[in-house]
């Protein structure tokens, strides 16, 4: 069995891995990451996004084998400590961009490597960004605007000299 290295919101780990075993499955089944959810069996849906070395990718479309060496970011290495939510998760918090939250850390990691290429987004780039996201539930028109916030409000703080996750 196939031994790999990866890094997994900061924390390192050294895991022996079938090598069918899918990232999604590593880290929820193995690590404990539960946070990345599943939402289809079709890679359609989104809601499993995870950064891989800064870059969102569909964890249930990846291989744990092929992380080895990489730098996984999900949804719980997003947020600074002390019971602060990331500017990206307020804003969907303060924007009510949810509602049964299913697809809500997919796209938050998307938005995030969206953000990443591209600070200052328009709707229609958000829009266009977040594609491979779907959401059931809330129409999208809140999680854009929480995206326009998030990026307003991640400008802001590294202005201020905060220190904000990014890819
Ligand atoms: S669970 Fe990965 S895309 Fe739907
Ligand atoms: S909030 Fe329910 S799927 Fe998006």
């Amino acid at each position: 069995m196939p031994r790999i290295t990866v890094t997994v919101d900061g924390i390192r780990y050294e895991e022996d891995v079938e090598p069918r075993l899918l990232l999604v499955h590593f880290l929820r089944d193995r690590l404990g990451k539960t946070g990345t959810p599943i939402g289809c069996d079709t890679s359609n849906c989104g809601a499993c996004t995870v950064l891989l070395d800064g870059k969102s990718v569909k964890s249930c479309s990846v291989l744990a084998v092929q992380a080895d060496g990489c730098d996984v970011v999900t949804i719980e290495g997003l947020a600074p400590g002390n019971g602060q939510m990331h500017p990206l998760q307020r804003a969907f918090h303060e924007e009510h961009a949810l509602q049964c939250g299913y697809c809500t850390p997919g796209m938050v990691m998307a938005a995030l490597d969206l953000l990443r290429e591209n600070p200052d987004p328009s709707e229609e780039e958000i829009r266009h960004g977040l594609e491979g996201n779907l959401c059931r539930c809330t129409g999208y028109c809140n999680i854009v605007r929480a995206v326009r916030r998030g990026a307003q409000e991640m400008g802001q703080a590294q202005e201020a000299g905060q220190e904000v996750r990014t890819p």
